[in-house]
């Protein structure tokens, strides 16, 4: 039960060792978690303990691999890392079908990063933008001695522009953050130019921030798929490409359809940028602004089946401002690993390969969902991790795994009472 007359005020300031025999003392954890918490895996504990606050130790997800796409020609063996059964098997089964039909084409629309301050308080704002815009090297002079090292690397600020919205003009700074997700470097650009700001607009900043609505890291991955590749049976491929271009039309028009649309492109685009150590929060806000580009709510991928070629052209879009440098991605070792799968790809390369991923889990998911249904293949994985989570031993879950598809729906309690009839039965051949 949680303890809730614990004096938590000061827990905050006290150093990684202090924490642990508070922890212990008020007997939060079990002697057994609290040695798997500390128990020293592949991320460091004092690693852990510089990256956020109140460390009390790691958090273990599985680290995967769905292998074989063919992106522009390359081969990537790509990393994930997720807790949702059948998003592996569904990345490696549409990358080995796109494979087959000539692999992803994807390329970089541009790739900077967007600041902004919001101005308010100004009387003339008219002449606030004009006066702003005059200044212009300036600023930008600016904002690049506030950063140095990144101009060093062939990056800076590079462009300016005002929009009046609502109360606010709002000053938007974009920047060259090279392999940098560039979080840090703008946010003290931004901050460098308020005096600035404020002096020439003669207004207020309410707050000077780097905006996670990544429009100018736009990426977009293509493929194209024989509709053979589909089904074996010609006219079945065919009813099943058009179903597919129908379901990515429901996802233009239904915001219901469109968030789970979108969640399924998620499901593998989230997995390589948690394996490579980026930012998945800013990633996913910044995508579904983009979704909702148009006014209102909509897929991120297009389908469309070409019958006189008998080709099914998938298409996807979305920021993916990724970074190869920064942040934890050199602090944690898990990274290092992901990185050398994907042999140490710059930012440009590695945001091509997370949007190929991305419509590569769309297409699995869209097949599976207008073909069989998404719970033919997801309920046998989903059997496994029951009987994973019953208890059973390797050796014990195929048994368990066809008992379970036997005898749907499929629950945990199924799968305990079933695994300990299987012991049972066991144990009665064997004596
Ligand atoms: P299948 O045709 O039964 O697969 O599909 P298979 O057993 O014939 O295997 C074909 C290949 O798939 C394998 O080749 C692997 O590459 C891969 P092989 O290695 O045999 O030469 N594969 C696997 N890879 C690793 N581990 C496995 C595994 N199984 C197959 N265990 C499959 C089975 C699951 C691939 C298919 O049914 C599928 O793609 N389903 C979609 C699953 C999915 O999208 N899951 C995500 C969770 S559901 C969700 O959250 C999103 C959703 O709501 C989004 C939306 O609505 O749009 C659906």
């Amino acid at each position: 039960m949680t303890k809730t007359n614990i004096n938590w005020s000061g827990f905050s300031k006290r150093s990684f060792d202090e924490r642990l025999p508070i922890i212990e003392r008020f007997q939060l954890l079990s002697p057994e978690n609290l040695k798997h918490l500390t128990a020293d895996h592949l991320l460091p504990i004092q690693t852990a303990n510089q990256m956020t606050e109140n460390v009390l130790g790691r958090f273990a997800l599985p680290f995967s691999i769905a292998p074989d796409f063919l992106i522009n020609g390359s081969t990537y063996h790509v990393p994930f890392v997720t807790e949702e059964p059948s998003v592996v098997a569904a990345a490696s089964f549409a990358a080995k079908i796109i494979r087959r039909s000539g692999g992803f084409k994807t390329y970089i629309h541009n790739r900077q990063m967007i600041g902004q301050i919001a101005l308010y308080g100004i009387d003339k704002i008219d002449k606030a933008k004009t006066t702003i815009l005059a200044k212009t090297e300036e600023l930008l002079a600016t904002a690049n001695q506030a950063y140095p090292s990144i101009v060093k690397r062939g990056g800076g600020a590079r462009q300016i522009r005002l929009e009046q919205k609502g109360y606010f003009l709002i000053f938007y700074l974009t920047v060259d953050t090279q392999e940098a997700m560039g979080a840090n470097m703008v946010n003290t650009m931004m901050e460098a130019l308020v005096p600035d700001l404020e002096a020439l607009s003669k207004g207020h900043s309410l707050m000077a921030i780097l905006s996670n609505y990544a429009t100018e890291s736009l990426v977009t991955a293509k493929c194209q798929i024989d509709s053979c590749f589909l089904s074996r049976d010609k006219e079945k491929a065919q009813q099943l490409a058009k179903k597919m271009e129908l379901a990515s039309q429901l996802a233009q028009v239904d915001p219901y359809r469109a968030t789970t649309h979108n969640k399924g492109i998620f499901n593998g685009i989230d997995a390589v940028v948690m394996a490579t150590g980026n930012d998945w929060r800013a990633i996913e806000a910044g995508a579904h602004a983009y979704a909702a580009r148009n006014g209102s709510y909509q897929g991120l991928s297009q389908w469309r089946f070409d019958q006189s070629q008998q080709l099914l052209f998938g298409e996807l879009t979305l920021p993916m401002p990724i970074a190869s440098k920064g942040g934890s991605i050199g602090l944690n070792p898990t990274v290092a690993i992901a990185r050398d799968f994907l042999n140490s790809p710059d930012a440009k390369t590695l945001a091509q390969v997370i949007v190929a991923v991305g419509l590569a889990q769309n297409f699995a998911a869209l097949k599976a969902l207008t073909s069989s249904g998404i719970q033919a293949g997801h309920m046998k994985l989903h059997a496994k991790s029951l009987a994973l989570l019953a208890g059973a031993s390797e050796h014990e879950v195929a048994a368990l795994v066809k008992t379970l598809l036997a005898d749907k729906p499929m629950t945990l309690e199924k799968a305990t009472t079933y695994l300990s009839k299987l012991r049972q039965s066991i144990d009665n051949g064997s004596t």
